[in-house]
């Protein structure tokens, strides 16, 4: 066996038992990803979620209830300059009938996501929560609506808002400015996240893999970020182009580095909850089944109006119908039954919630 390969699964086997890497660490397993050490990665990862969770499959209901955004990431479909973006946004009637339907159907969670957008404004967007928690009150509610001030994050928190989703999308300060516009920092990303953990929501960062520019050690960034950061919940995806924005003619980030990825986060973080994403299931036709062979044990399936799932287009033709449809969860439930998994309709709260 290579030595490369040796060291690789014996650096995997540490952090399965507890260690804690340092860079050089996540270097040798970054480094030695093979198919084998891959395999073992992903079946130390899936005993880890086994050990925490069962094997039991938690989802989320998805809302996207507004694609206006005021940011102008160059990876995007929602950017401000894709003037070929069909702009909508729901009503907080449409968004309570999501949540209706979505309670009816068994969700108990709901995820509340959008761009940034300048009429959500905190006095809206916390009549919302309060609306939401009034008809559901069985139910957590999650927000992925970007950078707001910290008094908006307490005052959405105080509503009854009990998770926040705010990818870092990469942790490599030089990456985040090819990214971003020159507006956005990657230091007030990581300022949000922190506060929000500190408001005591359950916190999600999370970064997509292969976007234009990212390095291994754009990624060592990541691992090290995330292991520091601690959050709840991390979202990982491979990027993938939208012909609307500069990065039309980047080639789409690796479907087997999302999944490697995804098992490392699992072992550096056994309580972690992990989506097996929408652009996993994007990417590939089983990605989202080999995201939770990889460790993973979440999906969002999107309960948005079905008249409105297209134009919520972040990146060219994203899933929204069938296993990422809300209204097939007996066509997700046989999918995950045959992998051996149950899904399961509990809130589903992080391992050390309220611990
Ligand atoms: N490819 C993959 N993921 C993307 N996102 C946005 N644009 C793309 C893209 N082109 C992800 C970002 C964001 C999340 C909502 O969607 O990581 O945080």
């Amino acid at each position: 066996m290579k030595t490369q390969t040796k060291q690789c699964l014996d650096a995997i086997s540490h952090l399965s038992e507890g260690a804690c890497p340092d860079r050089e660490m996540l270097r040798c397993i970054l480094q030695g990803r093979n198919t084998e050490t891959a395999a073992f990665a992903a079946e130390l990862a899936a005993q880890t979620r086994d050990r925490v969770y069962g094997r039991r499959i938690f989802v989320r209901g998805l809302i996207e209830f507004t694609n206006f955004c005021r940011n102008d990431c160059l990876y995007c479909g929602l950017r401000r300059s894709n003037k070929n973006a069909s702009r909508y946004r729901l009503t907080e009637e449409e968004i309570l009938s999501c949540c209706e339907l979505g309670h009816r159907i068994g969700f108990r969670t709901f995820v509340l996501q959008g761009g940034e957008d300048a009429y959500f404004t905190d006095k809206r967007l916390c009549a919302l929560v309060r609306a939401i928690k009034a008809k559901c009150p069985d139910c957590a509610v999650t927000l992925s609506v970007g950078e707001r001030s910290a008094e908006s994050y307490a005052a959405l928190r105080a509503a009854g808002a009990d998770r926040y989703l705010l990818r870092h999308e990469t942790a490599d300060a030089s990456h985040y400015a090819l990214l971003h516009p020159a507006e956005m920092s990657l230091s007030h990303r990581m300022d949000c996240l922190r506060e929000l953990k500190r408001l005591g929501f359950q916190t999600g960062a999370g970064m997509m893999v292969g976007s234009p520019g990212q390095t291994e050690e754009s990624l060592l960034d990541d691992l090290e970020f995330l292991l520091e950061l601690r959050p709840e919940m991390v979202g990982i995806g491979p990027f993938l182009p939208h012909h609307d924005t500069p990065f039309r003619d980047k080639p789409a980030g690796s479907v087997e580095l999302t999944l490697y990825l995804l098992s490392i986060v699992r072992l550096m973080l056994p309580e972690v909850l992990l989506p097996a994403t929408t652009a996993l299931g994007t990417a590939s036709a089983g990605g989202r089944t080999a995201g939770v062979l990889a460790g993973a044990n979440v999906v969002m399936p999107n309960l948005s109006p079905p008249g409105v799932r297209e134009k919520y287009l972040l990146y060219d033709n994203k899933a929204c119908t069938g296993l990422e449809a809300a209204e097939h969860l007996s066509e997700l439930r046989a999918e995950m039954k045959k992998i051996g998994f149950a899904v399961s309709m509990d809130r589903g709260d992080h391992a050390c919630c309220g611990k």
